[in-house]
This record gives structure tokens, C-alpha cells and sequence, in this order.
């Protein structure tokens, strides 16, 4: 009843009671709202200039109107329900410069993750970094505005298919990529991150370890390490769409040009590159190089994300999008606000053993 009249007062559609048994648990603690009014108003326009100001070498004039509003009532929302935002790298530049309360790469999302002091996380990126976040915060109430938003890593492998690798090399321990299922983790010695890989790798003192699920991030890793590496058949297919023989043209027509890639690539793409690290390592060397030309050899983003804070360098953009991170939008981080959805879940029994390896993982010493 008490969901009932707190939607009735707020004056959305009455949910009938059949909906009412469907709600999640976040829904029935707080509540319904409604969506809040979307007019391009002259104090929408004043509210929202300083956001624009970060964003307008990236964002032409023309479309700000559509996007403030949403910018507007997600911040005034996210204040009402206590809530953060944490928005990966390759959120596009409206979420990662207006929304977002913390963004980075997957290693410094997890470790902020496990820090926030707020009620509600929303997690601006795919479904296994809100996982990861519920994890490492149970007792918040952790959504992610479109549940849809997978990873073509995370689903290349199972719980079962470790299980059968572990039970063909005995004793040999798992390093998993956060780039995972729960399910994935709860299997796993430790976790890793492309920005601490072959350090974790290192950390278990043994000569041969099963790393999973990225077979190029895992070749990249066994280049820098005397560990034997057992590799799982898993792709990123944002990355692997790069060439070596697409690098070698934008260098060919400008030599001038610095390519700095992720290692999520595969090693021919690697090798073209002046530069490889994690999407936070790559901004970092953007912005304390300030090459007068580069080309991010990831998500395309990205670079539209380090464009609006480094004018000065001009970014060369083949531009490769991620279909399940741009299925975070404006209008989804809103309705996940409004009607706290889609609320992060995982099997208390599977969160028990998930939760160690990336522990382990964030306990490492840098
Ligand atoms: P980073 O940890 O480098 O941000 O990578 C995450 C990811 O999904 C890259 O595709
Ligand atoms: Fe997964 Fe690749 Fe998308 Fe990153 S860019 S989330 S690895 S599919």
C-alpha cells in the first residue's frame, strides 16, 4: 500500500497490484516518481551553461537543448536518492562530463566502487562493472540503466567451462579479467584489469597460470612475463575489428601521427601502435604527451571524452563504437532514477565467492 499511495501523491500512472508484486526491492523501498518535466527552458539553459561549457568543443549547439533537461533532472534526482554515478571511459561525452559523479577505467570504477558513501550506485557502463560494483557494495542498492548492455568477453565463457579447465589443469591457478560474469569470478583466483594484468599474473609466484577470458589481452601479457599463460579463445569485437593494415594507412598519410592502442587488440594491431595501455593509461599519456595528432585505438568515444578537455590535440577517430556500452543513455539514466531499475541482483551463494578474487585484486600492492 505504501508504494501505492507514495505513486498516487507524485501523481504517476497507479501501478496495479499485479505490478506492485513485480517490483524490485529497490522499487518498494523507495518508491515510484514520476518523470520529471523535459522543457528547454531559459532556466534549464542558465542551470546547465557551466556543463555545457566542458562539453561544447564536442557537443554542437544545436543539440544541447535536447540534452540539458535530461542533465538537469538526472542531477537534482541523483541528489534526492543519495545516488553516484560511476561512468566508464567509453560513456559518450553528455554522461561522462554532465552525469557522472566518477568515471575512469575498469580497475579505478572497481576500487571506487568499494569506497562510495552514497545509498545508490548507478553504473554508467556494461553489466559485469555494475556486477562488480554490487559486489564489492553489497548493502547498496546498485542499477544499471539497461540490463541489455553485455560485453562479448564476459559472454564468451561460463562458471562450467572453468570448472572443466581447472579440471583439466589441476592446481593451476585462474586469473580471470574483470571482463566477467559473477558467475566467471566465483570460479576464479584472483582477478585483473588491463591496467594491472601482468602484475597479477606476477603476484602468484607460479610459472603457469589459466588466464581468461581475453586471448589478445592474454598474449599481451605473456609478451611481458616469463608465466606461461593457458588462454581462453575470448574476444573483445570492438577491438578486434582494428587492423594492422588500417594503422599502417593512417600512418602512411601522416607520419606525424601517434597511434596508441588497447590491449584488448590483437598483437599485429599491438605492434603498429607507439603506445599500449588500459583506456585510463591511454588518457593519462594523451594528456601528459599532448601529441599534436593520435589515433586511440579503442572505443571512439573515448577520444570525444579526452577531445572536450585537451582542445589543442586533434584526434583521429575510426570510429569503433561499443553497442552494449551506447546502451546507456540520458533518457535510461533517468528512468533507472525515477523508477530505481534496473536493480543489479546476484545469487547471494555465487557474490560470496565472486567477491574474493577482486578483492584480492584491490588488496595488491601497487
Ligand atoms: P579498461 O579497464 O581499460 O577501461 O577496459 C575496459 C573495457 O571494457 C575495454 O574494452
Ligand atoms: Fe566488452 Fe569490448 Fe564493449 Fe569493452 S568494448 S565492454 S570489452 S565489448
Amino acid at each position: 500500500m505504501g508504494a501505492l499511495s507514495t505513486a498516487a501523491t507524485f501523481g504517476t500512472a497507479v501501478p496495479t497490484a499485479s505490478a506492485l508484486t513485480e517490483l524490485t526491492p529497490a522499487q518498494r523501498r523507495y518508491g515510484l516518481l514520476p518523470q520529471p518535466d523535459l522543457a528547454w527552458t531559459p532556466e534549464i539553459e542558465r542551470a546547465t551553461a557551466h556543463l555545457y561549457d566542458k562539453v561544447r568543443d564536442v557537443i554542437p549547439a544545436v543539440e544541447w537543448p535536447f540534452f540539458a533537461p535530461y542533465v538537469h533532472a538526472i542531477n537534482r534526482l541523483k541528489k534526492e536518492r543519495n545516488a553516484v554515478i560511476l561512468a566508464h571511459n567509453y560513456q559518450t561525452p553528455e554522461i561522462f562530463h554532465c552525469v557522472a559523479d566518477v568515471v575512469g577505467d575498469s580497475l579505478q570504477l572497481a576500487k571506487l566502487a568499494a569506497d562510495v558513501d552514497a545509498d545508490v550506485i548507478v553504473q554508467c557502463g556494461v553489466h559485469f562493472m555494475a556486477e562488480t560494483s554490487k559486489l564489492l557494495s553489497p548493502n547498496k542498492t546498485v542499477l544499471i540503466p539497461d540490463s541489455r548492455a553485455g560485453c562479448s568477453l564476459a559472454s564468451s565463457i561460463t562458471g562450467a567451462d572453468v570448472r572443466l579447465l581447472k579440471q583439466r589443469y589441476p592446481g593451476v591457478p585462474v586469473v580471470t579479467y574483470v571482463n566477467s560474469s559473477a558467475d566467471v569470478k566465483a570460479e576464479t583466483d584472483i582477478c585483473c584489469t588491463s591496467s594491472n594484468a601482468v602484475q597479477v599474473v606476477e603476484s602468484l609466484g607460479v610459472d603457469r597460470v589459466i588466464f581468461l577470458p581475453d586471448e589478445y589481452l592474454g598474449k599481451y601479457v605473456a609478451a611481458q612475463t616469463s608465466v606461461k599463460l593457458i588462454l581462453w579463445k575470448g574476444h573483445c569485437e570492438v577491438h578486434e575489428r582494428f587492423t594492422a593494415e588500417e594503422l599502417r594507412a593512417y600512418r602512411d598519410a601522416d607520419p606525424s601521427i601517434e597511434i596508441i592502442a588497447h590491449p584488448e587488440c590483437p598483437p599485429e594491431v599491438l605492434a603498429e601502435a607507439d603506445f599500449t595501455g588500459s583506456t585510463a593509461h591511454m588518457i593519462d599519456w594523451v594528456k601528459s604527451r599532448r601529441p599534436a595528432k593520435v589515433l586511440m585505438v579503442t572505443e571512439c568515444s573515448m577520444a570525444s571524452n579526452v577531445q572536450a578537455e585537451v582542445p589543442d590535440v586533434n584526434f583521429i577517430k575510426p570510429c569503433n563504437l561499443c553497442p552494449h556500452m551506447k546502451r546507456i543513455t540520458l533518457p535510461k539514466i533517468l528512468s533507472s532514477l525515477v523508477n530505481m531499475s534496473e536493480e543489479v541482483i546476484i545469487d547471494p551463494a555465487i557474490a560470496e565467492r565472486a567477491r574474493l578474487p577482486i578483492e584480492r585484486m584491490i588488496n595488491l600492492k601497487a
